[in-house]
């Protein structure tokens, strides 16, 4: 398998699973989950060639709450977020009681900040440095893999890679955002390439994107995004 372990085992002062044994895992609203989602750091210096831009907590707050309250894929889980950046979505699958879970990035200085965050939420997770193209895992070992992939746009069909690799190594449900403008392509590779059993747009959310890069002109913009699950 070709990635580096970084961080191995970040712990915080309360595991997930001691959450969990006092009953704050199963209480935990969506209010709540948004909540603690604001609190965390996002990409110091984005990196535009890997298309770093954070899901910002209302939508990572919802896609991770509907993974588990709508369809049960994280609760007790073995969850992992591909491209994970500064950690968002992999902690909330933390906060809502994923058994063990695992981030993937391929940019050190993000996952330096994803490791600041796990301590600040105090939750468990590992953070993995690694190219998630390259990666190379025995079978599904993994339940569910939830990201906010890059979408394409400096890196042509990286979205298709990733969603590929997320179908091979998940045996319950991938979550995944994508450009709503791609709908039909993201189907069809989907169901038809990478094997996926389906491939449903659970809602479609405007996605904020900040003035981040020297081009971007407006203030702020959004851009459609639609939430699948795919079944592998
Ligand atoms: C759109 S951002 C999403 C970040 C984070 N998951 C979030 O939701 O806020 C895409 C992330 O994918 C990472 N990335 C880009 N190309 C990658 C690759 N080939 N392998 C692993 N990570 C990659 C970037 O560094 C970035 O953190």
């Amino acid at each position: 398998m070709n990635f580096e372990l970084w961080g191995v085992s970040i712990r915080g002062r309360n595991s997930s699973r001691v959450l969990a044994h006092e009953g704050f895992i199963f209480e935990m609203k969506l209010k709540q989950l948004e909540g603690l989602l604001g609190s965390i750091q996002q990409f110091p210096n984005p990196k535009l060639e890997l298309e770093q831009y954070p899901t910002g907590p209302h939508i990572a707050s919802r896609l991770v709450y509907t993974a588990e309250n709508t369809f049960g894929d994280v609760n007790g889980k073995v969850v992992a977020d591909f491209g994970c950046g500064c950690g968002t979505l992999g902690i909330a699958g933390a906060l809502m009681g994923a058994d063990y879970i695992m981030g993937f990035d391929v940019d050190s200085q993000s996952l330096e900040t994803a490791s600041q965050n796990v301590e600040l939420i105090e939750v468990d997770m590992d953070l993995i440095q690694c190219n998630v193209k390259n990666l190379a895992l025995r079978g599904q070992v993994i339940n569910t893999v939830i990201m906010n992939p890059p979408f394409g746009t400096r890196q042509k069909g990286i979205d298709a890679e990733f969603l590929s690799v997320a179908l091979k190594v998940a045996s319950q449900a991938v979550y995944s955002l994508h450009k709503t403008s791609t709908r039909e392509h993201i189907k069809r590779i989907a169901l038809r390439d990478f094997n996926a059993k389906s491939a449903e747009v659970l809602c479609e959310l405007r996605f904020d994107v900040p003035k981040m890069y020297k081009f971007h002109k407006k203030k702020e913009v959004d851009i459609a995004v639609d939430l699948w699950r795919f079944v592998p």
